[in-house]
């Protein structure tokens, strides 16, 4: 009884001294500590204010099956980009989300990861269209059984209906690494939904503990398909600014989910 006292007790009295750290207590403590830890491996000054942009509220547009860009919708600031394209393809970016994808890309190079390219960023609602139709007709062949309707409703669970792509508000990007095109030949005219093995490199690794000090984002996470509606994605980053972004990464969050609850 004594001993079932002092099992209670005792834990609990150290914990008041702080010597017992409380769990949702330490988990603060140690993402502080780490970011403070973090020393950028390049000169970061430069992109700072890019990461961080004054008016972050901007950045955390929200665009989903629910919340439709439509057609007309065309997004100010793009910029060309001028970082490594899968292929030397043009593609362009929102103008701050682009200079923090550079400083991201630069960080990685210094790291050793000098294998990534950019395949897709900002695409028009008449692109998203004929890529939602390529898809279309690609299952439409693949499964000759299926009714039209069970043919959409399996794209749209890893394409957005043209006029509800994020990728039309010109803040996210899907990411390459070399030598992936052997397997899938994605992004280009023969694209491939599946994942071309992206979730396999030493670049996802990096990404996946290291895109929100750079303000971006993994958009479609795994296990989280009821909430953001689309399968996972290893390779597409979406830029939100980086106080959301670590508020985000932190917490486990989809975007969904920290707007509907901002920190
Ligand atoms: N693959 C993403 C969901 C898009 O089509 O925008
Ligand atoms: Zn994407």
């Amino acid at each position: 009884m004594l001993c079932l006292a002092c099992l209670v007790l005792i834990p609990a009295l150290l914990a008041c001294q702080g010597l017992v750290p409380d769990p949702d207590t330490q988990t603060e403590t140690e993402t502080k500590q780490d970011e403070e830890k973090y020393t950028y491996l390049i000169n970061i000054e430069p992109y700072l204010p890019f990461i961080d942009p004054e008016d972050q509220s901007q950045y955390l547009l929200l665009v989903n099956k629910e919340h439709p860009l439509g057609e007309s919708y065309t997004p100010k600031d793009l910029a060309e980009l001028e970082c490594r394209t899968n292929g030397g393809k043009t593609l362009e970016l929102n103008e701050t989300a682009a200079k923090a994808l550079y400083a991201m890309l630069a960080e990685m190079n210094a790291d050793g990861i000098t294998d990534v390219s950019v395949t897709s960023a900002y695409r028009t609602y008449a692109y998203q269209s004929w890529l939602f139709n390529y898809y279309t007709e690609q299952e439409t062949a693949s499964h000759p059984d299926w009714t039209q309707q069970q043919v959409k409703d399996y794209v749209l669970t890893y394409s957005a209906y043209p006029g509800t792509s994020e990728h039309q508000s010109g803040l996210c990007v899907d990411l390459w690494v070399d030598g992936m095109t052997d397997l899938v030949n994605y992004g280009a005219e023969t694209s491939s939904p599946q994942d071309p093995g992206f979730a396999e490199t030493f670049a996802y690794t990096w990404l996946k503990e290291n895109a929100y000090r750079f303000g971006f984002i993994l958009r479609y996470p795994e296990d989280k398909e009821s909430v953001t509606g689309y399968s996972y994605e290893s390779w597409h980053y979406r830029f939100v600014g980086r106080k959301a972004a670590a508020q985000i990464y932190q917490n486990g969050l989809t975007l969904e989910e920290y707007l509907a609850e901002p920190q």
